[in-house]
């Protein structure tokens, strides 16, 4: 195999696996309370990688969880239940039985929220023989690639997100979706949380300072424009922020666990598996507010 090394890192070792983004890092086991040199270190190749992969880890949703709150506050899904032992912990099922997969398009995760989420974590419990891979798109990239004229004409473009009622999903509800698909995962009410949300389509990365195209499948039109105005634009940037040069594919095994900066990366959960059973534990950490 073709591995691009970077031995910049003292604690830890990291294995580029595309040229657009994601690498595996070596060297740490998630289960054990990290010190805060090892952490700054996965905080830099989280940064530098945009999504990074842990492979053979034997985590409890315990350890899990741990883990996580090392990076800031719980973000819990204001449509999916949680796990009844653990609420932060989503539980992303896909039996033999069910057509549909969960995350199954483009999108990056919480953009209806006023303040999505920084990060999620996404751990194997259980895996198909083949094919349940994760895709992720680099929108670093995506900017930068945009002509000059293009970049003039989006640089103050404000994108309405919703988190339900998707036109991608032919505009029906989660609930819909959920009951026809007889989903093993449960879909519960919002309340009052606030589920849709307007943000800049340029937006500058807190921590790197980068700007880059926050675009994904919760983008429904352009704030003050019309549907019709808005979908040739975002149906463009849309196709264009996915191109295979920008993106990376990750192979899960049981115990792999991924960890992707959704203020820069859009994901995909790729439905090839249709025989077989695929279990995930999620947990989202909270972010701030675009810019
Ligand atoms: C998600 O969109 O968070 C799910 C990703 C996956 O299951 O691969």
């Amino acid at each position: 195999m073709n591995v691009l090394r970077n031995s910049t890192y003292q604690r830890l070792e990291t294995h580029k696996i595309a040229g657009a983004l994601g690498a595996e890092v070596e060297g740490v086991d998630l289960s054990q309370e990290l010190d805060d040199e090892t952490l700054a270190e996965i905080r830099s190749a989280l940064l530098d990688n945009c999504v990074i992969f842990f492979r053979n880890q034997s985590l409890t949703p315990d350890q899990q969880l741990a883990f996580a709150r090392r990076w800031g506050e719980i973000h819990f899904h204001p449509f999916m239940e949680g796990m009844k032992s653990h609420p932060e912990i989503l539980e992303i099922v896909k039996t033999p039985t069910e057509k549909k997969n969960f995350g199954g398009s483009w999108h990056t995760d919480q953009m209806f929220s006023p303040q999505p989420a920084m990060g999620t974590m996404l751990y194997a419990k259980q895996v198909p023989s083949a094919g349940g891979d994760t895709m992720f798109t680099n929108q670093y990239l995506a900017y930068e690639s945009l002509s000059d004229g293009m970049k003039r004409m989006i640089a103050d473009l404000r994108t309405v997100c919703v988190g339900d009622h998707f036109k991608g999903h032919g505009g029906k509800s989660r609930k819909e979706i959920h009951a026809a698909n007889q989903s093993s995962m449960r879909v519960k009410d919002p309340g009052d949380v606030q589920t849709t949300s307007v943000h800049p389509l340029v937006r500058t990365h807190p921590e790197t300072g980068r700007k880059l195209l926050y675009i994904g499948g919760h983008v429904q039109s352009f704030d003050g424009m019309t549907d019709a105005e808005s979908e040739p634009l975002i149906e463009f940037l849309m196709k264009h922020s996915v191109r295979p040069e920008f993106t990376c594919r990750f192979r899960w095994e049981t115990g792999s666990l991924a960890f992707w900066d959704n203020r820069c990366v859009q994901h995909f959960a790729i439905n090839d598996y249709p025989a077989e059973t695929r279990i995930m534990h999620r947990i989202t950490v909270c972010g701030d507010t675009p810019f």
